[in-house]
């Protein structure tokens, strides 16, 4: 089954780490971030996972909650946790769904025959708390992804959820962001009180709202 932006990503229940459990459960009213790996015992995984769990106080700042998904079993999970903890020098506290039997890859669309008939490619997607999908990136199995981008789409993503505003290339949080176009100008000098900073009429700035 393919996934599409706007979607309602689908309920499941699965085997993890932690115990058997209902996605939506798990996620409540918190946004979410499901991502799959290739494989257990696997090196760049093994740094992803470890990544993870260092920035979890990035991910509880922003109200997220993580969940990881490989296609090996609980057993393996459980040693292999163990090493992504000795070398990652971390606690890896959250669930990693034992996908043997390929359900919720096939759910999410994480296999991908043509670069791997077994396993599933690097996916990562990011729900909002009506649980509608905002975000899915499909990285190759060589090439481990980037956790601080991550944070930075989920910081752009709660903001735009709430303004009408959209972030521009390279965007950080604390930047000057972008008045959607479906704003005139007079509007906006009027919805953003900090200022607009007229580029071109289709071209507006104005610092960053949610913050002082
Ligand atoms: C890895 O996670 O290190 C990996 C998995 C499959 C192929 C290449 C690398």
């Amino acid at each position: 089954m393919s996934l599409h932006l706007g979607d309602v990503a689908p309920n499941f229940t699965a085997n993890t780490s932690l115990g058997e459990i209902d996605f939506y459960e798990y996620l409540g009213d918190s946004w979410g971030i499901l991502f799959s790996h290739p494989a257990d015992y696997t090196p760049v995984c093994t740094t992803e996972l470890g990544r993870t769990a260092s920035l979890k106080a990035e991910f509880e700042k922003r109200n997220v909650k993580v969940l990881a998904l490989s296609v090996d079993p609980v057993d393996k999970h459980l040693g292999w946790i163990s090493d992504i903890n000795e070398t990652q020098n971390c606690t890896v506290d959250f669930p990693i769904i034992a996908d043997d039997d390929r359900k919720v890859s096939n759910l999410f669309d994480f296999l991908h025959p043509n670069a791997s008939a077994t396993l599933t490619v690097r996916s990562l997607v990011i729900i909002a708390p009506d649980k509608t999908v905002k975000l899915i990136i499909t990285y190759p199995a060589s090439t481990g992804r980037n956790f601080v981008e991550v944070l930075r789409v989920v910081d752009s993503l709660q903001l735009t959820a709430n303004y009408s505003v959209a972030t521009p290339v390279d965007w950080k949080a604390g930047e000057n962001v972008i008045v959607v176009p479906a704003i005139s100008t007079p509007d906006a000098i009027k919805k953003f009180p900090k200022g607009v900073e007229e580029i071109k009429p289709y071209l507006r700035y104005t610092p960053q709202p949610n913050i002082d």
